[in-house]
């Protein structure tokens, strides 16, 4: 028997409605959430996040599976594979590559856009548009005319305009190099990347009005992306923190790893706890900042006296 798409998404909602990560007291996104037909954008094929034992990744089709495709696509936690190997390896079957596509799972989306919080109205700047589900999200919010995102793989951008445009979203998406960012539509109230990146690229700084926010997962020695807020001085550089801990896939121009005392982060930064460390970023370089360690009483004393 079929099963029908809204029940799933009610479902789906109550369960982020009720994980910590969740809508939280964000109403606005609930309802985004429920409004948007996340299965409109999920291509017909897509593959399971997790290899099998052979190291292959199992295909869902929709045609021979509907059911098993829509519960995956509404699994909070689950993001489907929708491309490998920048689209070398064709959907027709189990397979291996590199992954490099998605539709993100709806807990990390909603977790992203609680952080982000955008308003109707604002100018919002999005980067690694994939099959342009976070996009609607946020469309739904800012409203007509308000966003931009670009995506790096034609194809992919492709879709994704045909997928906003037969929701009947005005939102601008554009081919390209999202690490560049798109000046001529800023600034803009809020950034947001939806891969990860080893270094914040300085125009997505240059980009942001004063008092704008960016959102981007950010590499870390922590064995995970750390989703970093920062404000914009309006001035080219932004400072804030670390909100949590997310995976996304790289962008594409900052795969190659790169170690992460050249990339600003702190020595310690491993035994330090992610939540109470710094970030400020800048035309000159990112800086990663762990609190200065406390000083125990007898140290303090000490140092009170030799002073
Ligand atoms: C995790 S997917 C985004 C999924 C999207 N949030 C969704 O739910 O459909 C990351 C996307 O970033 C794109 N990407 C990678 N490097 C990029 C770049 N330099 N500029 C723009 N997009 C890029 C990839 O092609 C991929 O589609």
């Amino acid at each position: 028997m079929p099963i029908n798409a809204d029940t799933l998404r009610n479902r789906c909602a109550e369960e982020m409605a009720a994980a910590a990560r969740g809508f939280g007291d964000a109403s606005w996104l609930r309802d985004s959430f429920l409004t948007v037909p996340r299965e409109h954008f999920a291509p017909t094929r897509v593959w399971w996040p997790s290899p099998r034992e052979d190291g292959l990744y199992s295909l869902i089709d929709r045609d021979e599976r509907p059911n098993a495709w829509l519960k995956a696509l509404y699994s909070p936690g689950v993001a489907l594979i929708t491309q490998m190997d920048d689209g070398l390896v064709p959907p027709d079957g189990p397979g291996k590559g590199a992954l490099t596509s998605s539709i993100s799972s709806s807990g990390v989306i909603i977790e992203l856009l609680r952080h982000l919080a955008p308003e109707p109205g604002e100018r919002v700047l999005e980067l690694g548009t994939g099959t342009g589900y976070t996009t609607a999200l946020l469309a739904t919010r800012t409203g007509p005319g308000s966003i931009v995102s670009i995506e790096i793989d034609p194809v992919t951008a492709d879709r994704a305009r045909q997928n906003l445009d037969g929701l009947g979203l005005d939102v601008h998406v554009i081919t390209g190099d999202g690490e560049l960012g798109h000046p001529a539509g800023g600034p803009y109230d809020r950034i947001v990347a939806t891969a990860s990146v080893r270094q914040i690229p300085q125009p997505w700084l240059d980009q942001l009005r004063p008092g704008g926010v960016l959102l981007a997962p950010l590499d870390s020695p922590f064995g995970c992306d750390l989703l970093v807020r920062l404000t914009g001085a309006g001035d080219g550089t932004g400072h804030g923190t670390c909100v949590a801990q997310v995976d996304f896939m790289r962008f594409r121009g900052q795969r190659e790893p790169r170690p992460y005392a050249e990339l600003g982060w702190p020595e310690n930064a491993r035994v330090e706890r992610w939540q109470d460390l710094r970030v400020e970023a800048g035309p000159h370089r990112q800086q990663i900042i762990a609190p200065a360690p406390r000083l125990s009483l007898a140290q303090s004393r000490a140092e009170g006296s030799a002073a």
